[in-house]
């Protein structure tokens, strides 16, 4: 199997470097547009292979699409990573274009390729792939939900002391600051309902802490996170691989589903070697509901600068 990451940034790379360490995949090729950057860090996780005891290949090219050939899984990591104070909608400017011309290249050798897009706004970016190339829908997934969920656990945990690993939580809707929805009805830790252990002060506070969860990481570092990012990509690109049939929150075509149409939006899929093969319809509480129908109001308003590229 063959995985392309267009983007060799700190997402792109940390993303590249998971699947190897996993063996997700055989082959990798990090594209980049930036002179001899790719190469070095295709060379330099190459020069892990003896420590860390891996076999996949990692190649690392500059804006050579020729190399992406016959992939079957194309990440779409280009574009700026906000800086600090900078929400993800305001990148929309300058991502757009580089998205849409990375994708047709992309398509040029890679025709049947499933598409995991990262880049923000990623609700939007995914959309404008979507509105832009006519490929089947379950083709074209973006990926935020996973990353939300896993810091959506991150923060039950910390409040709980229960292992992540034994805790059940989603984040559905927009990969915003204020658009995400933490699923906080159905959240559980130990089997246990959220909402039977903590007060809901604690349970606001999760939540709030998971919605600019982003935004914190991008405050102590600068810049936008990647181990958390790069990790979620892979994840997403196993189940795809391996056709695990896992759930998972992701960014996809709805056309009646939950309410909506004509908008890409978090809600959970079943993830298999094609793709998203069906959306799955979630119990929600009326609070969630309604902030489901915010979210899409949101993230259409955000669609609507796409207005020249599509
Ligand atoms: C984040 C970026 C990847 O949430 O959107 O860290």
């Amino acid at each position: 199997m063959k995985v392309t990451i267009v983007g060799a940034g700190n997402v792109g790379a940390s993303c590249a470097e998971y699947i190897l360490i996993k063996q997700i995949a055989e082959e990798i090729v990090l594209l980049d547009i930036k002179e001899g950057f790719a190469e070095g860090k295709a060379l330099d996780l190459t020069q892990t292979k003896s420590t860390l005891g891996f076999t996949s290949k990692v190649y690392g090219v500059t804006n050579n699409y020729t190399k992406t050939a016959d992939s079957d899984i194309v990440v779409i990591t280009s574009g700026i990573p906000r800086k600090p104070g900078m929400t993800r909608e305001e990148l929309i400017g300058i991502n757009a274009g580089i998205v849409k011309s990375v994708t047709e290249n992309l398509l040029d050798y890679s025709p049947n390729a499933i598409i995991i897009v990262v880049s923000n706004p990623m609700d939007t970016m995914t959309y404008l792939i979507n509105q832009s190339f006519k490929l089947p829908k379950n083709r074209i997934i973006g990926m935020g939900g996973i990353l939300d969920s896993s810091r959506f656990k991150t923060y039950i945990s910390k409040a709980t002391g229960c292992s992540q690993h034994e805790i059940e939580a989603m984040v559905i809707g927009g990969h915003g600051d204020t658009t995400m929805i933490p699923i906080i009805s159905l959240a559980k830790c130990n089997n246990k309902l959220l909402t039977k252990i903590l007060s809901e002060n604690q349970i606001t506070e999760i939540a709030s802490n998971t919605m600019v969860g982003g935004a914190t990481l991008t405050k102590l570092l600068g810049t936008s996170a990647w181990y958390a990012p790069g990790a979620s990509v892979s994840y997403l690109v196993n189940a795809i691989l391996n056709d695990t049939k896992e759930i998972l929150p992701c960014s996809v075509l709805l056309d009646g589903e939950y309410g909506a149409k004509d908008l890409c939006i978090g809600v959970p899929v079943l993830i298999g070697k094609d793709g998203f093969e069906e959306v799955v319809e979630l119990d929600l509480s009326n609070k969630e509901l309604e902030m489901f129908k915010n979210s899409i109001k949101a993230v259409k308003e955000t669609n609507s600068s796409l207005i020249g590229l599509i």
